[in-house]
C-alpha cells in the first residue's frame, strides 16, 4: 500500500482494514469495479471504467452500486477498530470517477452494532440457492428497513399483489435480457470454473427454479442443460430498495444502503440474493417505477438459506493506487 499525505502507521494499518472490507463488497458478475486510493485522512474509491460492464451496465449504475456497497463495508469496519468513519459521497466536483471516500477520524466507542455489522462482512455472501419455507418474522424485515432508512434510502417489502406485479416484470426482463446476444457474452465471460480472482465460480451457483416458479432467477449458465431444477421457497421475501431520487448521488447512497441492509441481514441469520433484471431493462424499469413509486435502485431476495460459498477477490495489491492514478 502507497498512502499519500503522509499517513502515519496506525493510519496506514486502519486504511488497510478499510481497503480489505472494500474489497469483500457484492458486484454484478463479481467485476469488483473499484479502486481504492490511500490518504493522510481517507480512503477514496474510484470507479475502475475498465470493470464496467458494457452490455449490462451501460450507465455505469451497477458499479456505483457497487462501490456504494464498498463504502459502506469500510465505514464499517473501520468504526469496529474505534476511528471515527464517516462516508463522503462524490467527494471532488472535478473527478467523477471518485464515487466517494470514507474519511478516518478519532477515537470512538466501540458498539455492539458496530461489532456485529464488521463481523458480517467477511460472513455475507449471495445465496443463489433455494431458501427453507419458513417466513422472515416481521421484527426481522422492520430491521432490514430501518437499517436502509439510516443510510437515507427506503426498503420496501412487497406485499403479495406487488409480488405479483414485480415478479411478472421480473420475468419479462429476464426474457428480454436473455434474447440479447451482447448480454449472453458478457455474462459468459464473467462467468467460469475457477481459477479466477474475479467474476462468478460455478460454485456460487444454485440449481435452476423448478418450471413455474414464481422468480426468473439470473441466469449464469444458461448452455449447461444437465443443471437439476430445484423447487425454492413457496413464499418469497423480496424486497425494492428505492431512494428519493435517481441522481448519481443517490445511486452511490444506494449502494451504501444496499450492503448496510445486507449486512444486517447477515448479522441477523439470513440470506439474500439479487433480482435486479427488471431494472435493468428501460421498458420494465419505468413500469417498477409506475408499480412502486420512488426510484428503485435494486431488488433482493431475503431468507433462510444454508451458508453460502464465498467468491474469489482481486487481492488489495491490486486495486490500490498512488495519487497520481497509477
Ligand atoms: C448491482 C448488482 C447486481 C447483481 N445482480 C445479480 C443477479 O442478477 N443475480 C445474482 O445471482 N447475483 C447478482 N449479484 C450478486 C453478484 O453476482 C455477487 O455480488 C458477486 O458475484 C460477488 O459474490 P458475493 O456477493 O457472494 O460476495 C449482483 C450484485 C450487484 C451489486
Amino acid at each position: 500500500m502507497t498512502p499519500s499525505g503522509g499517513a502515519s502507521a496506525a493510519g496506514t494499518e486502519v486504511a488497510g482494514v478499510a481497503v480489505r472490507a472494500g474489497i469483500r463488497a457484492p458486484s454484478q458478475h463479481n467485476t469488483q469495479p473499484w479502486l481504492f486510493r490511500v490518504r493522510s485522512d481517507a480512503v477514496e474509491v474510484l470507479v475502475d471504467r475498465g470493470r464496467v460492464l458494457r452490455a449490462s451496465d451501460p450507465e455505469g449504475r451497477g458499479a456505483d452500486l457497487a462501490c456504494g456497497a464498498a463504502l459502506c463495508n469500510m465505514r464499517v469496519a473501520v468504526a469496529a477498530t474505534g476511528r471515527q468513519a464517516v462516508v463522503e459521497v462524490l467527494p471532488d466536483p472535478h473527478d467523477p470517477d471518485v464515487a466517494g471516500l470514507v474519511r478516518i477520524g478519532g477515537a470512538r466507542t466501540v458498539t455492539p452494532e458496530d461489532h456485529a455489522l464488521a463481523g458480517a462482512v467477511a460472513r455475507r455472501t449471495t445465496n443463489r440457492r433455494p431458501f427453507v419455507d419458513r417466513p422472515v418474522p416481521r421484527r426481522l424485515s422492520s430491521a432490514l428497513s430501518a437499517a436502509a432508512e439510516v443510510e437515507g434510502a427506503r426498503l420496501l417489502v412487497l406485499s403479495p399483489a406487488q409480488l405479483d406485479v414485480f415478479a411478472e416484470l421480473l420475468r419479462r426482463a429476464d426474457q428480454l435480457l436473455a434474447e440479447d446476444a451482447e448480454y449472453r457474452r458478457e455474462l459468459a465471460d464473467w462467468t467460469h470454473d475457477g481459477g479466477r480472482a474475479d467474476g462468478v465460480p460455478a460454485s456460487a451457483g444454485g440449481p435452476c427454479p423448478e418450471a413455474g416458479a414464481l422468480l426468473a432467477l439470473r441466469d449464469f449458465r444458461p448452455d449447461e442443460r444437465a443443471r437439476p431444477a430445484a423447487a425454492f421457497e413457496q413464499d418469497p421475501l423480496v424486497a425494492v430498495l428505492t431512494t428519493a431520487t435517481d441522481t448519481r448521488r443517490h445511486r452511490v447512497l444506494a449502494g451504501v444502503a444496499m450492503e448496510r441492509v445486507l449486512l444486517a441481514a447477515t448479522a441477523r441469520g439470513l440470506s439474500a440474493s439479487f433480482l435486479p433484471q427488471p431494472l435493468e431493462v428501460e421498458d420494465t424499469r419505468s413500469l417498477l417505477v409506475e408499480a412502486l413509486g420512488g426510484c428503485p435502485q435494486t431488488a433482493l431476495r431475503i431468507g433462510h438459506g444454508y451458508p453460502g460459498v464465498a467468491t474469489p477477490r482481486r487481492p488489495p495489491g491490486d486495486v490500490i493506487i498512488g495519487a497520481g492514478g497509477e
